[in-house]
């Protein structure tokens, strides 16, 4: 379908979905949950694509889901827009190419959830976060209530989401929602590089790495262990791997080809 709330645009390698509603803070909708599903397989299908990034077009990266959709829904349609949700945001955690969520602006509810589910989350200073769905009467549907303390802790999850309230971009890097903040206008030059240094590394092993955090984060540490050591053992049969270690051994820079 032809994109009308996001765009994507691929440019050295590097994918850009950019949500695109700004007149009403790119909130998600339907459609837009739609195109964001579309879009990234899309970028996870191209072998021309490295990496992504997303962002929002506007003053916000994404303000949570449509308020004005969500009124229209009953408890059984209201499960499932959270598990179609739930299941489109997974395919940017899972992606075997690394995900950057370049924050410009508001990241709230749904906009948080989605920023969390991208590997990597870069802020300009004007970002703004914040799971504000108490104050609707609800809780988050898209995986706050679960990646938020995975990745900032249970007490300072349950602060955010139990006051609802926002936070800036330098209290988001203090708790660790936030892996760097970036004066605006260099937000995107910054993801970019960030994503150059990552896809110059061998493409089997990000997506190993990757897939072994993702496997490995909720299971007992010995089996953890074990899946790591499958995928060590699998990436040392690669072309990349002997490519690698040559490379370093011939001081030259190694050329991969994802083999
Ligand atoms: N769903 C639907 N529309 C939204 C929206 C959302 N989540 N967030 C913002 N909008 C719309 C507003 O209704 C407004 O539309 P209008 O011009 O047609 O009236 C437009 O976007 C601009 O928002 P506005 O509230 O006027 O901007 P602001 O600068 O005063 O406030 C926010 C910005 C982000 C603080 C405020 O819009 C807000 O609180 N949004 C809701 C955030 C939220 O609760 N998200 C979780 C949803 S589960």
């Amino acid at each position: 379908m032809p994109f009308e709330t996001i765009s994507l645009a691929v440019s050295d390698r590097v994918a850009t979905i950019t949500v695109s509603r700004p007149d009403k803070l790119n909130a998600l909708n339907d459609r837009v949950i739609a195109e964001l599903g579309e879009a990234i397989n899309d970028a996870r299908a191209n072998p021309d694509v490295g990496g992504v990034i997303l962002t929002g077009a506007g003053r916000a990266f994404v303000a949570g889901a449509d308020i004005a959709e969500l009124e229209a829904h009953d408890g059984i349609s209201a499960k499932q827009l959270a598990q179609r949700g739930q299941e489109v945001f997974r395919r940017f955690e899972t992606s075997p190419k690394p995900t950057i969520a370049a924050v410009n602006g508001f990241a709230l509810g749904g906009g948080c959830e989605l920023a969390m589910c991208c590997h990597l989350r870069l802020a300009s200073e004007f970002a703004k976060f914040g799971q504000p769905e108490v104050k609707l009467g609800l809780v988050p549907g898209y995986g706050g209530t679960q990646r938020l303390p995975r990745l900032v802790g249970k007490g300072r999850a349950l602060q955010l989401l139990l006051t609802g309230e926002m936070i800036d971009a330098q209290e988001a890097y203090r708790i660790g929602l936030v892996n760097r903040v970036f004066p605006a206008a260099e937000l995107i030059p910054a993801a970019t590089a960030m994503l150059q240094t990552m896809m110059a590394n061998g493409p089997l092993a990000l997506a190993h790495c990757v897939e072994a955090v993702n496997s490995g984060y909720d299971l007992p540490l010995a089996d953890a262990l074990t899946l790591e050591a499958t995928a060590f053992g699998l990436l040392a049969a690669t072309e990349d791997k002997r490519e690698g270690t040559r490379a370093f051994l011939e001081k030259r820079a190694a050329t991969f080809t994802g083999r």
